[in-house]
């Protein structure tokens, strides 16, 4: 039994992640894993440090930070990486890159989840939802006022999508049904595919700005995009429309949208993604009634964080053994 065990690859994996993924680990007879048995707090960086130690893989989500620290103590029998997240800000991938590490990640088992709660962060925004059940319950509700919680709808707008991908395309099919008259989306270069779908005109980043009622961030954090929602793109927006962000929180200039917000240079906010992750409660965003924040949340329907710890844990196991992964991010 001691030989048969020692045959077993060494996996860590860093989060109780959602009991798919754990009994695919556990039934494959192919890894013994330890695993940080919490999903209250991250493993502490510390004992991160000391449990890679030797593994041949490793399973984490988006709070581990994947940088030459880390992968030095994993040392050299570490072959596969897989995160249970679609995002990839988080992982060095020259790193990896450099030292022959295979990465395994979890687009499409979310992208309906995602889109789903952007829809409902947009319409929560754009029709002041939280305000007006506030104002419900704390005795703000008086007579019937004419122009009173009045916010702006979908109907014949222009909705813009920065960064057209699945999620982006799987956005507009929904909003389509609240008869927008017009999506146009800003890219690196024209998706005529995607595009296709969702009959979307591709227009520069300015023009993006320049034209939605509705501003849906939906591109990865790279540093091409870091910050690239700014004054500059707040200041060409109009005073009506409203911008969301369920990407990561890092593609926007806190500061330059706090101002906008609270300028009226733009009517409103909706954010899943922040920076940092919890956002402190007293930050100054928290104190605008035209900014709705939600604690990252878009993936979080138990079905699909169901499937993206099955797709994690597949990857892993496939990459182990050196196959093809379902997902696997091209280094
Ligand atoms: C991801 O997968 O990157 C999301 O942010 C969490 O689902």
């Amino acid at each position: 039994a001691l030989r048969e065990m020692s045959t077993l690859q060494r996996v860590y994996v860093t989060r109780q992640i959602p009991p798919e993924g754990l009994r695919i680990l556990r039934e494959s007879g192919q890894v013994q894993f330890e695993l940080w048995d919490s999903d209250d707090a991250p493993v502490p960086r510390e004992e991160l440090l000391q449990k890679v130690r030797g593994v041949d893989g490793l399973v984490c989500v988006l709070t581990e930070k994947i940088d030459t620290e880390l992968l030095d103590a994993a040392g050299p029998n570490l072959k596969v990486l897989s995160t249970m997240s679609v995002g990839f800000d988080h992982l060095s991938l020259e790193e990896l890159k450099k030292r022959g590490i295979r990465v395994g990640y979890t687009p499409d088992v979310l992208t309906d989840s995602v889109a789903e709660l952007t829809v409902a962060l947009l319409l929560t925004t754009s029709r002041r939802l939280i305000e007006a059940t506030h104002e419900a319950k704390t005795g703000g509700w008086g007579t019937w006022r004419t122009l009173w919680l009045c916010g702006h709808e979908l109907t014949n707008s222009t909705v813009g999508i920065l960064g057209l991908g699945r999620i982006g395309v799987a956005i507009a099919e929904r909003l389509a049904a609240f008869k927008v008259k017009k999506f146009i989306y800003a890219d690196v270069a024209p998706r005529p595919e995607l595009a296709g779908l969702i009959n979307a005109e591709y227009v520069s980043f300015d023009e993006l700005a320049e034209r939605s009622d509705f501003l849906a961030v939906c591109c990865a954090l790279t540093p091409e995009t870091k910050e690239i929602c700014n004054k500059d793109l707040f200041s060409k927006m109009k005073s009506t429309s409203i911008f969301i962000n369920t990407s990561r929180g890092g593609v926007v200039n806190q500061e330059d949208l706090y101002e906008a917000l609270s300028t009226g240079q733009i009517a409103g906010a909706g954010l899943d993604v922040t920076v940092p992750e919890p956002l402190p409660t007293d930050h100054p965003l928290f104190t605008l009634k035209n900014c709705v924040i939600l604690p990252h949340i878009a993936s979080a329907s138990y079905t699909t964080r169901n499937a993206m710890s099955a797709l994690a844990a597949n990857n892993l196991l496939l990459g182990l053994r050196g196959e093809p992964m379902i997902k696997e991010l091209k280094l």
